[in-house]
């Protein structure tokens, strides 16, 4: 039986997911880490697989093998999915790969949809949305949303780290999309930032919060909700 929340306790992702958190990973190990997280993450999820049945030919002999009976659908949130679904797209070269892209809206944590070329159908057997980070569940819900729209049979959610809140939003909304995680965390901060979290995932898989280049979780912070926001702790 499928479990619905999924959150893996390899020794390799808790080591991985350790990199990740640290401030001071560079981005260019961050990229490396999401992608590797992704790969786990998209083996588990994708064990029951159907399988058509081959034939092949070894150097020595003809044997029996199996080739992939699924259409697969990507789906990343943009922009901080997109690392995911490349990572998963080297891996399956055959998947699809549909861009949607989101933002989170720093005051009322809204998520505000702002790039969608899907058609109105997709024949597909299974899709799969990936999105580093599920907080409040804003965003991740509007995507099952669009998915459920278009009738597709099948649907997962990839994320690398969760909060609670979003796990239960999830949970309630759709009871029918398991969850696969590397970590589910202790909460979300005044600012719907996920604690302990990593901070923003977009931010430091592009390089966008560096000290030169204020993250836009830093430049919230300075708006200040909470008088005692610092960076590396919001
Ligand atoms: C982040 C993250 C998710 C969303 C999660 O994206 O990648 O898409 O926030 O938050 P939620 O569960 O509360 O909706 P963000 O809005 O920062 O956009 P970005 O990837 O373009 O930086
Ligand atoms: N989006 C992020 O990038 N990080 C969080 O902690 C929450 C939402």
């Amino acid at each position: 039986m499928t479990e619905m929340v999924n959150v893996l306790r390899h020794p390799l992702v808790q080591v991985k997911m350790t990199r990740l958190r640290d401030n001071s990973t560079s981005p260019k190990e961050f990229r490396e880490l999401v992608a590797d997280l992704a790969r786990l993450l998209f083996i588990e999820a994708s064990r029951d697989l159907r399988l058509v049945p081959t034939h092949v030919r070894s150097p020595l002999a003809d044997t029996e093998g199996q080739l992939l009976g699924e259409r697969i659908g990507l789906f990343p949130i943009l922009r901080a999915g997109l690392g995911m679904a490349n990572a998963i797209l080297d891996f399956v070269p055959s998947a699809e790969v549909w861009h949607l892209g989101l933002y989170r809206d720093h005051h009322s944590l809204e998520p505000v949809e702002y790039y969608n070329k899907l058609p109105p159908q997709l024949k597909l057997d299974r899709a799969i949305v990936v999105d580093p980070m599920l907080a409040t569940g804003g965003s991740a819900s509007a995507v099952v949303e669009i998915l459920k729209r278009r009738e597709v049979p099948r649907i997962q959610f990839i994320a690398l780290i969760a909060a609670p809140e979003g796990v239960e939003r999830m949970r309630r909304a759709f009871p029918d999309v398991p969850l696969y995680l590397a970590a589910l965390d202790s909460h979300l901060n005044s600012s719907g930032y996920i604690v302990p979290g990593l901070g923003d995932a977009g931010d430091r898989q592009f390089g966008t919060g560096t000290p030169n280049v204020e993250s836009s979780a830093e430049q919230f912070c300075k708006q200040d909700r909470s008088p005692s926001f610092r960076f590396g702790n919001i």
